[in-house]
């Protein structure tokens, strides 16, 4: 949420500071802005709407200096417009700051303030820091100034703060948002991911909780808010500029969609071990005695990774005999969960940094669990906090709507189960097979692709309609969830995912001839009784989209339009049944004219609560 930006070196500030913008655009994207130093004067310019605007409003003429500071917003406090985008400043315009966070204290900071005399001119709560380095700054210098503002701050922040006094340096800061700094050859480039970094350096040092670094041209130095010196290894970024481009595809979306066979290649890859029917999970090599012991695991996790760790419910409980809770992270931590040591807390996130899921897993540890992660974004905040994981190395995904991370996380729950089932009771045979269909995956997803255009013809003729029921069971109950969820999100429309048996008793109401349903029906332990199901909406003229295992003639009968998907083993056919679901999502999407990657009201990574 928000994307952060910063440049102080020996190049013009301006046009990196746009392109990292850019990059980081998926993180939020309601307004944007930047500041830019010369040494003598910051010249500021700020737009409502996405960075496209900001970049008229600069028009041709370069905006001269080597440091500078921008932010692109996804508002919290204050409605999107061009007085609420960030830099915020202080009265005497001297401190400029981007914020990504939540200011929870602000209201008391700005009654404060204003009684001192502080003149606000933004609704948001980030302003309110500005005005606090410069009520400080009477008294201290600016460095001084923005330790003691952070000392008060209460709620969350990754911060970049310049000041008119001080040319040659940047402030920044991080408390619960993310926040990179990158080590280039005589130039740093700040943000809050490594895509707006990469193409500048892949050497990145994360900064932690209650960190903040001083960085000039030449040099950084990070300490606490006491001012104790903290030294901090730097860690290169293990993925390419490449991987965050389009590479011709129309939308980031569509790109990942396709991506998605070498996302469960690179998810499995080394990790598999088909003939022995083990999985090798390095990252969980540290805890391996723990996990033999352990008799339940809770799944926290939001959105689309919840529904990931709902397909892992199936899988663990059905192949390892573990019993699993899945849960959603904003809800674990008002609940009681029971948790004791031998409980496993497994946290799904692709960006790492999902404040829900965070907030769960801290929770979880303050209880005395296994805490472990399955995680896409390496080094990030969840990645660091949790006491072992697994990483997807599905590299970036940059379209708001997540596909291939979805996939990945299935990869690595079925090998999850793989090993604490061969761990427990499961035959080798049985091993043997899971990793062998596996390994099969990428093929088989490569062979639903090739169905795009089919698919694209489907979500012309259904893009008419406003409303659509999903309907699934068993491992394909939360792939129902997740088609409808991926419809919504990037069409507008109204979609609900249900438990095929549910929809009798209720949902079944709305059906008419202008409510589709979309049942995905795989050849599987409880075909028949979605075919009942199927039965039951077509008796009351509700029209059906299928997605069915190939060679299954007898669908045609039932389904108006059936999309087919390769034969697999019943624990894997999730891997390929999401597939038809984003494609159908994306073109129904495209179809109405939306901006697919950057949905509206959406932000990638959901840093507050
Ligand atoms: O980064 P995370 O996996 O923790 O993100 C969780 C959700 O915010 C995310 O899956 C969201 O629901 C996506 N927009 C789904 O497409």
């Amino acid at each position: 949420m928000c994307g952060i930006v910063g440049y102080i070196g020996r190049k013009e500030a301006h046009p990196i500071l746009l392109d990292g913008l850019k990059r980081l655009e998926y993180r939020g994207y309601d307004s944007a802005g930047l500041a830019i130093s010369d040494g003598k004067k910051i010249s500021v310019f700020k737009s409502a709407g996405k960075i496209i605007e900001l970049e008229k409003k600069i028009g041709k003429k370069p905006i001269s200096g080597s440091a500078g500071i921008a932010h692109t917003r996804w508002a919290t406090h204050g409605k999107p417009s061009t007085k609420n985008s960030h830099p915020h400043c202080d009265c005497n315009k001297n401190i400029f700051l981007v914020h990504n966070g939540i200011i929870e204290n602000y209201q008391e900071l700005k009654e404060n303030l204003s009684r001192k005399g502080h003149k606000f001119r933004s609704g948001t709560d980030s302003e309110v820091i500005a005005h606090m380095i410069e009520e400080f700054g009477k008294k201290y210098d600016f460095r001084e100034a923005v330790m003691e503002t952070l000392k008060i701050l209460k709620g969350t922040y990754g911060l970049a703060i310049m000041s008119k006094d001080f040319p040659d340096e940047i402030i920044i800061a991080r408390s619960g948002s993310p926040l990179i700094l990158g080590v280039g050859k005589g130039e740093f480039i700040i943000a809050s991911d490594a895509s707006a970094i990469i193409r500048h350096t892949n050497k990145v040092v994360y900064l932690e909780d209650g960190e903040l670094a001083v960085v000039g041209k030449d040099g950084y130095e990070i300490t606490n808010v006491r001012n104790h010196s903290i030294k901090k290894k730097i860690s290169e970024v293990d993925w390419s500029f490449d991987k965050a481009q389009k590479q011709g595809f129309e939308h980031f979306m569509l790109k990942e969609i396709f991506d998605q066979p070498g996302a469960v290649r690179d998810a499995i890859r080394g990790r598999l071990v088909a003939e022995e029917g083990v999985a090798r999970l390095g990252g969980l090599r540290n805890v391996e005695e723990e996990l033999k012991k352990i008799d339940k695991i809770i799944i926290v996790s939001c959105g689309t990774s919840y529904y990931a760790g709902l397909v892992g419910e199936y899988m663990l409980e059905e192949y390892a005999g573990v019993p699993v809770e899945v849960e959603y992270a904003s809800e674990f931590r008002y609940r009681k969960p029971i948790l004791n040591k031998r409980t496993a807390v497994l946290a799904i996130s692709q960006s790492g940094e999902t404040a829900d899921t965070l907030a769960a897993i801290r929770e979880a540890k303050n209880k005395g669990a296994l805490v472990l992660g399955i995680v896409n974004v390496v080094g990030s905040t969840i990645a660091r906090e949790t006491d072992s994981g697994i990483y997807n190395h599905a590299g970036p995904e940059i379209g708001v709507a997540s596909t291939k991370a979805f996939t990945s996380q299935l990869s690595i729950l079925s090998m999850l189960a793989l090993k604490l089932g061969r761990q427990r009771e499961m035959s080798l045979v049985m091993g043997k097979r899971i990793a062998g269909d596996l390994e099969k995956i990428p093929k088989l997803i490569e062979k639903v692709l090739k169905e795009s255009k089919a698919i694209k013809k489907i979500a012309k003729k259904y893009s008419k309609y406003g409303n659509f029921l999903y309907l699934g069971r068993k491992y394909n109950c939360p792939i129902a969830y997740e088609g409808a969820l991926k419809i919504k999100e990037i069409s507008y429309v109204h979609a609900e995912g249900y438990p095929s048996g549910e929809m009798k008793h209720g949902p079944i109401a709305l059906i008419d001839k202008d409510f589709p349903s979309i049942f995905v029906v795989p050849k599987d332990s409880v075909y028949e009784k979605n075919i009942s199901g199927m039965e039951e909406i077509k008796a009351r003229g509700g029209k059906i989209i299928a997605v069915a295992t190939q060679g299954d003639k007898e669908i045609k009968k039932v389904a108006d339009d059936v999309i087919y998907i390769p034969k697999t083993l019943e624990i894997l056919t999730p891997l390929l049944s999401v597939v038809p679901l984003q494609l159908l999502a994306y073109y129904v999407g495209v179809s109405k004219g939306y901006d697919v990657d950057k949905p509206r009201n959406l932000a990638k990574s959901v840093t507050v609560e």
